[in-house]
């Protein structure tokens, strides 16, 4: 059994795009002399974690999720010795950083692959998976022909240029000797060069990383039986050297990533529908999403369903129980933004719900401040219909929102060119703006350990087609009740939990009488209350 560091237990996150963050030195991207220039604003926010995305060498055909040496950060974002002084600065604010582990894949320019492509037999030939003769293949996996002198194909793991690495097969089929069994000397050599590169930035200060892929290493593993013995034996390595540091899954099923050693592990779209169907259907799609249509529940419409979410989360805490945490993150870089379709009003009510969750939450940079989703961009480095929600943090309303001295033509991405757009400096001073409200709600968080990452969850209230949606969260002996009704209607409702008063604790539109024996909750449309109940 593992344990964790103490500091998950009310640990909230903030992920940050390198490239869209702060831009130091005029050449239009985002760097890490920049998201330390930041961290005053960082750490006003309450958050104790940062999630930086890559940012190591590549060639950028998948915005950096294309790594061409893991140890080396990319020359755009800075130097090796700027991601240390971002480890040390941070952690002298009493902040951890964790970095993003694409431990799938590498970049077709990576040497290993450069050098495994090769016709001649060497020690990086299988290094990735390729299959004997150029005319071979597998309808199971994906693969790309005819790009070196070596007569073969190699499997990918995304896009054409990026290779995955051999992490064996569970079951090879002995009809096709390229694929090689979870022990042959060559796939553990993969693996402790993985294990290496954690060592190299563990060792240079980062708090753990994010695991990109994490489910999808081992090939015909259908009992998951090769993957578990992967990542336990990585986490059991990670606790006995670095016990302080986290490994966090892109897995989106808790239950199964937990399980097999990870810390935390995302609730979003792929494999859970629950996730989908209450923030992401229909109008909050982005085009060619893989979301689902149908209605989400937080929208004015009020057609949502609660309890399909509710069931679900119930379903992987008690899956993981004690063990490990589920993430429901306000967004990140591959879907589009919270804030589309919605207004500041409704994200204040999407927040309270996120940041008294039990698990850890995780904040898309931009996201405090409701930044939108931008249609119509053309897709940058591979990102397609995500590119949208990828765009330059907006500081203030200076050029280029403050983001960069650059010329407008000259930005990563073009920022955001709408005259109500949300920026930084203009919500900094109103005590009601969503920033304040969000810094408001990771203070209670924060200070209250039943609201944070470990307290029970009990649903109060959650029926399909109904609005609100109530639950309590308690530890120790204190209680909170917390209410959300993204609707555009009224909404009442009786409320049975023990305890003779319920005492506001952080409240908009919602309001409470004692009836009887039960707490009637009176709502205004798109309210939210978080109440203490003793
Ligand atoms: C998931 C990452 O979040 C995404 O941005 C990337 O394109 C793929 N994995 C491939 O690495």
């Amino acid at each position: 059994m593992f344990t964790n560091p103490r500091w998950l237990e009310d640990a909230v996150f903030y992920e940050i795009y390198p490239q869209s963050f702060y831009d130091t030195n005029g050449d239009g991207i985002g760097d890490l002399p920049g998201v330390i220039q930041k961290l005053d604003y960082i750490k006003s926010l309450g958050v104790n974690a940062i999630w930086l995305n890559p940012c190591f060498e590549s060639p950028f055909q998948d915005a950096g999720y294309d790594v061409s040496d893991f140890r080396k950060v990319a020359a755009r974002y800075g130097s090796n010795d700027d991601l240390k002084e971002l480890f040390d600065r941070a952690h002298a604010m009493g902040m951890k950083v964790i970095l993003d582990l694409v431990a799938g894949h590498t970049s077709v320019e990576h040497p290993w692959f450069q050098e495994s492509m090769q016709a001649e037999k060497n020690k990086y030939s299988n290094y990735y998976i390729w299959t004997d003769n150029w005319t071979e293949g597998d309808d199971k996996y994906k693969f790309i022909n005819g790009y070196s002198p070596r007569n073969g194909n190699f499997m990918i793991n995304f896009f054409y240029c990026q290779p995955a690495l051999n992490y064996g097969f569970r079951d090879p089929d002995p009809e096709k000797p390229w694929q090689l069994p979870c022990d042959h000397p060559d796939v553990i050599a993969v693996r402790e060069e993985m294990r290496d590169i954690m060592r190299f930035w563990l060792d240079m200060g980062a708090d753990g990383f994010r695991v990109d892929m994490a489910s999808s290493l081992v090939r015909g593993d259908n009992k998951a039986q090769g993957i578990k013995e992967i990542w336990e034996d990585y986490r059991s390595w990670m606790d006995e050297n670095y016990p302080e540091a986290v490994l966090v899954s892109e897995w989106s099923h808790p239950a199964d990533a937990v399980n097999v050693g990870f810390h935390i592990d995302f609730m979003v779209h792929f494999n859970l529908p629950g996730y989908s169907s209450l923030l992401r259907c229909e109008k909050y799609r982005v085009p060619n999403s893989p979301f689902p249509a149908g209605n989400s529940f937080f929208d004015r419409e009020g057609k949502g369903d609660a309890k399909l979410f509710a069931d679900e989360l119930l379903g992987q805490l008690e899956a993981i129980k004690g063990r490990g945490y589920v993430s429901v993150p306000t967004g990140n870089h591959d879907i589009g933004r919270i804030r589309q379709g919605r207004d500041l009003d409704e994200l204040k009510v999407i927040y309270a719900f996120l940041l008294t969750l039990p698990g850890v939450p995780f904040i898309y940079y931009g996201d405090e401040i409701g930044m939108d989703y931008i249609e119509g961009l053309q897709s940058k480095e591979g990102g397609y219909n995500r590119t949208g929600a990828r765009t330059p943090m907006q500081w203030d309303n200076s050029a280029n929102a403050g983001f960069s001295s650059a010329a407008a033509s000259e930005l990563y991405l073009p920022v955001d060119a709408s005259p109500d757009r949300t920026t930084v400096a203009a919500q900094e001073q109103p005590e009601d703006s969503l920033l304040n409200t969000v810094r408001k709600m990771i203070a209670i968080r924060r200070t209250n350990p039943a609201l944070a990452s470990d307290g029970d969850f009990e649903v109060l209230f959650a029926e399909t087609g109904k609005y609100p949606f109530v639950y309590a969260r308690s530890l120790a002996g204190k209680k909170f009740v917390i209410a959300v009704n993204p609707s555009g209607n009224i909404v009442s409702e009786d409320i049975s939990c023990s305890g003779s008063a319920l005492t506001e604790v952080l409240c908009s539109g919602c309001a409470v009488e004692a009836v009887g024996d039960v707490f009637r909750l009176n709502m205004q449309a798109v309210s939210y209350g978080i109440y203490s109940i003793e």
